[in-house]
Order: structure tokens, then sequence, then C-alpha cells
């Protein structure tokens, strides 16, 4: 089943100096169960791509259809889930609160114990109490990938989750990803890394406006 459909989707952003057209009609598809990566030079339109897809940002013309449902804004997380590039955690929020966030706003099927789980696995379990402001990049990094994962969405949009994490805790991001494709999601990872691209099924890449296969 094609959990996620993008069809000519256009994204202009208007600048003082000029518009300039990132997004010059995306075509993409991704099936429940399958890992695609999205690859292409930085400030190729990648962030600008997930953003729509998760119905932060809108198309300028174009669709969006998550479960065959047109998108006119963001979806609840059981539905599509995005860990943005800035992780996007709640200050205010320890990192085990911000990754039972989901499962705290209600209707996504996760458990509580499973947030214990993601910590452990991901390797920040002592650090669930602290707040994002007393941890590094990374670990902030890993707590906004378990709470993308923890509610188990249909569609999981993932902007470079492994940017600040080092070779012993890469694996693990990995095989967090590689399990939500293989428990159904239909997961798309915006990534320069090469274990990621080596986890996924297939690569799409974005140049110049456009998707291409890898
Ligand atoms: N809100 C915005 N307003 C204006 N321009 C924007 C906005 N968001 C992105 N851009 C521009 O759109 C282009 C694509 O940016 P985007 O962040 O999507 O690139 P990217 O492929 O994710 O890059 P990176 O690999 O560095 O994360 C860039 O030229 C950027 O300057
Ligand atoms: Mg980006």
């Amino acid at each position: 089943m094609t959990a996620l459909r993008a069809v000519g989707v256009r994204r202009t952003f208007r600048h003082a100096a000029g518009p300039v057209p990132v997004l010059r009609g995306v075509d993409l598809e991704v099936a429940a169960g399958e890992l695609v990566t999205l690859s292409g030079p930085s400030g190729s339109g990648k962030s600008a791509l997930l953003a729509v897809l998760a119905g932060f940002d809108r198309a300028d013309s174009g669709t969006v259809e998550l479960g065959g449902e047109v998108l006119t804004s963001p979806p609840p997380w059981k539905v599509c889930a995005l860990l943005p590039q800035a992780l996007g955690l709640a200050g205010e929020l320890t990192l085990a609160e911000n990754v039972a966030l989901p499962i705290r706003l209600g209707r996504t099927g996760g458990s509580l114990t499973r947030v214990t789980g993601l910590l452990e696995e991901l390797g920040i379990a002592e650090l669930g109490d602290r707040y994002p402001a007393e941890v590094s990049f990374g670990q902030q990094q890993r707590a906004a990938l378990a709470r993308a994962v923890v509610g188990s969405p249909a569609v999981l949009l993932a902007d470079e989750p492994t940017a600040h994490l080092d070779a012993q805790s890469a694996p693990a991001a990995v095989r967090v990803l590689r399990r939500a494709a293989d428990e159904g999601a239909a997961v798309l990872v915006a990534t320069h890394h090469d274990q990621v691209h080596r986890a996924a099924d297939r690569t799409v890449v974005l140049a110049g406006g456009r998707l291409s296969v890898d």
C-alpha cells in the first residue's frame, strides 16, 4: 500500500531579492514497510520537501496524500511523525517527557514502557530526567528520534537523524529507523550518511528541484 504519495509538488520561497524556486514538481511514493533515503546537496530542498510532506508547510501546487487522504493540515502523530533537522524538543519537558508526548497526546497506540525501551536502545536511558538544554545535541537528537517513532506512526519523516551521532551511537539509530519500516511504517529519511543508505530499500536524489532515482 502506498502510504505516502506526492504528486507535482512545487514550492517557491519569496525573498526580497526575488523568488527562489526550491521544489519544481516533486513526485514520490513510499509504500508501507519501505525505508527510502533522500539525498541531495545542501540547500537542494530536502528539509523543505519534508516540511511539505508533514503538512507543516504548504506546497504552492501539487498534492500530498497520506494513507490515501489528501493532506490539508498537519496530521496527528499516529498518521505522520516528523523528526525535524532542528529537532523541535520542548525545552520545558525532560527527555523522557518529550518522548512520551505522542503517547500522552493520545490515540498513538504506544505504551510508556516503549519510552524506556527506546531510551535504553539509543543509549540515553540515564538522561531521561534531564532537560534538552542539559544534554548534548547528539543526545537530544536521539531523544527526538525516539519521540518520532514511539507511537508507531504510519509515515515517519526524519531529517538527517544521524547528523550529530558518532560511530558508536549511529548504528542504534539506524536500527530504530529500519525497524519502524519493518513494522509497517513508510519511512523517508533525508541523510548524507552511508550507513543509513545501506539500511534503505532505495534512495531518491533531490537536485534541481526534482527527484531522480539513485
Ligand atoms: N522558509 C524559507 N524561506 C526562504 N528560503 C528558504 C526557506 N526554507 C528554505 N529556504 C531555501 O530553500 C533552499 C532549500 O533549503 P533546505 O533547507 O530545504 O535544504 P536542504 O537540502 O535541507 O539542505 P541541508 O542538507 O543543508 O539541510 C535553500 O536555498 C534555502 O535557503
Ligand atoms: Mg536540510
